[in-house]
């Protein structure tokens, strides 16, 4: 009996967080992860990075993506996470240097979307984060996290809640931090990218079937929290 508390106890899983952009998955499953002691990976912040590779080094074009130099660069891209000790947030480093910040500007948001719909990249960061994922006791966020990158994963939630809550919450974000912000705006651009990442050729945005459908329109972060402590708790407890 004590044998079998003990396995359950050690036994790790691997949770796959999918979702709608702007509905809070990152803060769930960052939190999440601390809280258990395991892993935890913003796969969004990897297309990032190589977004930003492509403005660092002039691949976005009149034409459009330099695909055949992308292409290229692909093997020499690395993106890997240092864990800030004073916010215990994770840092995403562009072969080996910092870019936080720089991932999370306007101009990388702006042109993510194209970078994530190239299959050749897609390919190589699928690789990456199954290799991350391999020792189990991993979190990750993302849009295919359920349906590709981790298949078998023990637990899997897909979070979504209306545009219009939100395109709510990023405009408190964007009016906290003192930035000046239109709602009408933002409820387009949160519209626009459930419309693309829905709707892309390779890996869209879907439920997987044995996902559970999170919609936290109406939950608060404490609520959300303790709903998905519970999920993990079910899953690794029985
Ligand atoms: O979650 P985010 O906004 O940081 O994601 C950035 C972009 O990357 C967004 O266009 C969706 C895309 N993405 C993806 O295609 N697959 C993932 N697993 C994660 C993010």
């Amino acid at each position: 009996m004590a044998a079998i508390f003990k396995w359950n106890i050690m036994k790790k899983i691997t949770i796959a967080i999918d979702g709608y952009s702007s509905c809070g998955k990152s803060t769930m499953a960052k939190d999440l992860a601390r809280e258990i002691g395991y892993i935890y990976i913003d796969s969004g912040a990897m297309y990032r990075a190589v977004t930003l590779y492509c403005l660092d080094n002039n691949l976005f074009t009149e034409e459009g993506i330099d695909t055949e130099s992308l292409k290229k660069a692909m093997p020499d891209i690395r993106i890997s996470f240092l864990l800030d000790k004073d916010t215990q947030r994770p840092i995403t480093c562009l072969n080996g240097q910092p870019v936080e910040d720089r991932i999370r500007s306007m101009e990388v948001s702006s042109r993510v979307s194209p970078v994530a719909a190239l299959d050749f990249v897609r390919e190589a960061l699928v690789k990456q984060q199954q290799e991350m994922g391999k020792a189990k006791g991993i979190v990750m966020d993302g849009r295919d996290i359920g349906t590709v990158v981790f298949p078998d994963a023990e637990l899997k939630i897909f979070v979504t809640a209306s545009a219009e809550i939100r395109a709510q919450r990023r405009y408190d974000e964007l009016k906290a931090k003192g930035q000046d912000a239109s709602y009408e705006d933002i409820l387009n651009n949160v519209k626009e990218r459930d419309y693309i990442d829905q709707n892309r050729a390779v890996s869209p945005l879907r439920q997987a079937e044995d996902a559970i459908l999170l919609d936290n329109s109406q939950l608060t972060i404490e609520e959300q929290k303790r709903w998905l402590a519970e999920q993990f708790q079910r899953v690794v407890h029985g």
